[in-house]
Order: structure tokens, then C-alpha cells, then sequence
């Protein structure tokens, strides 16, 4: 059975196979998230160090960068050349004093951050690699979290040498955001720094539960694609919206990084890491989310979106405030589901092609699409999972998530994104496979003879060879 903890003292959740974190237990343990605040003994003192520096801010009416950055060399002092706050510095600079609500904002992230031994005092479980393990906690216990990871409290995460202790962790403390300054860096700020005026205020607190999900696919339930009956499952596709607006209520595909979040606290500014700057609590799963193995996927249950945002990469824009109106379930999650399924990256695109390299996309996308207990299990929002950073190929990959959501019996929204071309050739050889009843089955096997076409001719386009080749005898 899966172990699910719970952080948040409830009763409710007594009907379901759940496990409630000890109470005020401080667990200095390789199974659980080490916190700032533990009582470990060499812990203690480092804690002591950093609430009386979070406590003399907080207790300011107005706080700069400078005394930020400060307080945070103060508890990490073997950085202080290192880590640049220059990001920071634009930003709070440019902003002009009328707008420049971050003055105030400071203290006030200082005083969410000192909560944490009263908001979070039970153990935080680490969601390890080959174990199914889910974790529920609330999005206050998030916003006190993530006060921590701005103020780069977590200790035995600031390096990333291979042989540290979280080197198969992604990173959670926030210096990577505050220096080498960008313009990408100074909208990521902005959205950013919007999450926590909205969770510091009273008014505007979140109230619900989130749900970090770990699925872990065993060999057992790995299909077997090459005899795999199933005809394709309902198909729509849109050269319009995008997953995350349009896609709502759906399971929205993030194109994730195995190490979850990928560059959301650098200057990576794509799919994945928009989705994790304007949904801002996402982010807390990189403090115990262990990189993703081939056969695992997270699904995220119940994240709030708190901005609107224009453009992409290096035109990304924060756009301003946004208001989330999306329903809430019976545990008071918001019904947002997002599944991180990480694609594999091809710095030679011709290998995606070959046939372990389809099946373990295959099984990546079936392992998130299937479905799973306590899931209402609704369509799929997707797009070119896959296809920009880690260069695949858009009409393979649109083929590998069809199979698997045929596989797990779910219909599909395909968002291509602006991309017409995609959408008129996907929709002509859909429109064809669906009337022919083509299965999974067969599809893969002419995957299969599709392989060694495209290493011979590298130009040879996997639409057209399935026109063409559908009724050869070899793929029925
Ligand atoms: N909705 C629908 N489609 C989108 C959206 C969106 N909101 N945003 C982007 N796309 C489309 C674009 O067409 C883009 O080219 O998805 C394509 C692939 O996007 P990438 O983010 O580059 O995905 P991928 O190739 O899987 O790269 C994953 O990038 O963001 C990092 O952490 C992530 O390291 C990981 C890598």
C-alpha cells in the first residue's frame, strides 16, 4: 500500500489509508527533509542564528535587498562571495516607490519563515526514488516553506556536488533566483514575489490542501505495446490556448525536468518552469522530490495559480494577478491536477527513434496517464511534451502519448501551441488511424520498421510513412 502523509492535524482523513506525521517530531533522518528548525544539536545553534536575524527583520517596517542578503550570508557565511543578489537589487531598484510594495513585503516573509516549527512540526517524508508515497499538507505550511527557501534556510542543500547528500534532489533554497541578473530573472521575481503578498495578507491567504503524488510504475504493469489492443481514445487538437488556461480541469502535462521544476530557480524560463512561477507552490516539491527515475511521475493535486503571464522563454512577462476560481474537492484541494512526466533529452535526435528509447517514453507517459485510485481520472491536457529543450520530434511524440492514453482509456486535448502545421497533419492521420480501427499494436510495430528508415534517411517523415505503410502485412 501506499504510504500517504498527512502534515496538517485532521480527523477527516480517518475513511482513507493514510498516515498522520507524528506530532512534533523532529527527525534529523536520511528518510525525512532536514529542517532549519530542527533540535538535532548541531542544528540548534544554526537555528538560533537565523531567527534572531529573521526576527530583526520581521520586525521592521521596511526591509531593503541589502538587508536580505545580509541576514542570509549571516546563516550561510560560506557563500558570501559567492551567491549575488544583483537580480534582486534591479529589481527592488527599478521598481518605481509608488509600486514598490517588496520594502514592506520583506519583513513580513521573515515573519512566515520564523512560523515553521509551529506551521510544519511534523516530519516531512522524502518522496525516494522506486516507492509510490504521496504527501498532503496545507498551502499555508507551503507559503512557511517556501518564506524558508526565500530566505535560503534549508541546510545540506547548497551544494551540488555528486557526492552530497541531496545530489539526487533538485535545489530549494532561492539564491539561484536573486543574482545573475536577467531580464528573465526580474518577471520571474516579479510573479514570485506576488505569491507572497498574496500569502502574507490575511485577506488573501490560501486555505486549502495540497497533494504531492509520487507514482511509481512496477515492471508488472508495464504493457506490452507490441500486443497492445487497444484503438486510440478521442482526440482533440487545437493550435489555440494553452494547457494550463484552457486545460483546466483536465490532468495538465508538465514538461518536466527529471529533477522537478528543472530551472525554475535559474534562469530556465520555459514550459515547465512558467507553470512553476505562476503556480508558485509547485515549487515546494523540489525540497523532497527525488529525481525522477524512467518508470516514476509526480501528480500534484490541488496547486493554486496566483498570476497571468504573456509570452515565452525570453519574452516572458509576469501579467499581473490572477484570480483562481477553480472548484475544490472534499480534502479542500483545488481540482488542479498537474502531472510531471519528464521526457527524455536527445542531443542526437535520430536516437529517439530507437525502439528502448520509444518504449521508455511509452511507459513514462503511461505511468502518468493511467490513472489511479482516488483519481477522478479526467481527460489529458498535453502538447510537445518533450519537443523544444529536449528535441523531440512533435509527431512521434503526439503518437507516444496517443498510445498511452489509448492504453489508459482517457481522452486527449492536444495544445500544439501556435504550431498549424502540427495540428492539420495530426488531426489528417488521426481522422485516417481512428477510422481504421488501428490499435496501439499496431502502431508500435510500425514504429518499429519506422526506426531504421529514419536512420537511413534522416528526412523521411513519420506521417507520411504511416500513410503509407498502414496496410503492409508486417504491422497486422
Ligand atoms: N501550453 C501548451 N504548449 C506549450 C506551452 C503551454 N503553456 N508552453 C510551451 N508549449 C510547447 C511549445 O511549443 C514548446 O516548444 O511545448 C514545447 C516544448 O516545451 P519545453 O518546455 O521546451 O519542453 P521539453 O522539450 O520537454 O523540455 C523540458 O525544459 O522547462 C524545462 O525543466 C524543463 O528541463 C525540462 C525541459
Amino acid at each position: 500500500d501506499k504510504r500517504h502523509t498527512v502534515l496538517i492535524d485532521v480527523d477527516t482523513f480517518n475513511s482513507q489509508r493514510i498516515f498522520v506525521s507524528q506530532k512534533g517530531r523532529d527527525l534529523w533522518h536520511s528518510d525525512f527533509v532536514k529542517m532549519p528548525c530542527s533540535q538535532a544539536t548541531h542544528q540548534k545553534s544554526r537555528w538560533d542564528v537565523i531567527s534572531k536575524k529573521l526576527k530583526s527583520l520581521a520586525s521592521k517596517k521596511t526591509a531593503s535587498v541589502k538587508d536580505v542578503e545580509e541576514a542570509i550570508i549571516k546563516y550561510n557565511p560560506k557563500y558570501k562571495d559567492q551567491w549575488s543578489f544583483d537580480a534582486l537589487h534591479t529589481l527592488y531598484q527599478n521598481t518605481p516607490d509608488t509600486e514598490n510594495y517588496y520594502k514592506t513585503l520583506f519583513p513580513k516573509i521573515a515573519a512566515l519563515a520564523l512560523k515553521l516549527p509551529s506551521f510544519v512540526n511534523k516530519a516531512i517524508p522524502l518522496l525516494r526514488k522506486g516507492q509510490s508515497a504521496a504527501i498532503t499538507m496545507s498551502q499555508v505550511q507551503i507559503s512557511c516553506l517556501l518564506a524558508n527557501a526565500f530566505f535560503c534556510t534549508f541546510p545540506h542543500r547548497n551544494t551540488s556536488s555528486p557526492n552530497a547528500e541531496y545530489s539526487g534532489y533538485p535545489s530549494i533554497n532561492f539564491n539561484s533566483l536573486f543574482g545573475n541578473f536577467s531580464r528573465r530573472k526580474i518577471e520571474k521575481l516579479r510573479a514570485i514575489m506576488h505569491y507572497f503578498k498574496e500569502v502574507t495578507d490575511e485577506s488573501t491567504r490560501p486555505k486549502g490542501l495540497v497533494t504531492f503524488e509520487r507514482e511509481c510504475l512496477s515492471y508488472t504493469d508495464m504493457p506490452t505495446w507490441e500486443s497492445c489492443k487497444a484503438n486510440l481514445s478521442k482526440l482533440h487538437i487545437t493550435s489555440e490556448g494553452q494547457i494550463e488556461l484552457e486545460g483546466k480541469g483536465m490532468l495538465q502535462v508538465d514538461f518536466a525536468n527529471s529533477l522537478i521544476g528543472g530551472g525554475v530557480l535559474g534562469s530556465g524560463l520555459l514550459q515547465e518552469e512558467i507553470l512553476f512561477v505562476i503556480n508558485p507552490e509547485l515549487i515546494v516539491a523540489r525540497l523532497f522530490t527525488e529525481k525522477l527515475e524512467d518508470n516514476e511521475c509526480l501528480i500534484i493535486t490541488g496547486s493554486q495559480q496566483f498570476s497571468y503571464y504573456s509570452g515565452f522563454g525570453d519574452s516572458f512577462e509576469w501579467a499581473g494577478p490572477y484570480e483562481d476560481q477553480s472548484e475544490r474537492d472534499e480534502w479542500a484541494r483545488r481540482k488542479t491536477k498537474i502531472l510531471a512526466i519528464d521526457a527524455m533529452n536527445f542531443r542526437h535526435s535520430v536516437d529517439q527513434y530507437r525502439m528502448r528509447h520509444i518504449t521508455r517514453e511509452l511507459n513514462k507517459a503511461y505511468c502518468g496517464f493511467k490513472g489511479y485510485d482516488g483519481h477522478e481520472n479526467p481527460d489529458i491536457a498535453t502538447g510537445k511534451w518533450g519537443c523544444e529543450a529536449f528535441n523531440g520530434d512533435p509527431q512521434l511524440k503526439a503518437l507516444i502519448q496517443l498510445m498511452a492514453a489509448a492504453k489508459a482509456k482517457r481522452g486527449l486535448a492536444f495544445f500544439t501551441f501556435g504550431d498549424e502545421n502540427l495540428k492539420q497533419r495530426l488531426q489528417r492521420i488521426y481522422d485516417l488511424m481512428f477510422a481504421e480501427g488501428i490499435t496501439v499494436g499496431t502502431l508500435y510495430k510500425l514504429l518499429r520498421d519506422f526506426s531504421p528508415a529514419k536512420h537511413c534517411d534522416s528526412h523521411v517523415d513519420l506521417f507520411d510513412f504511416i500513410e503509407k505503410n498502414r496496410n503492409s502485412k508486417s504491422h497486422l
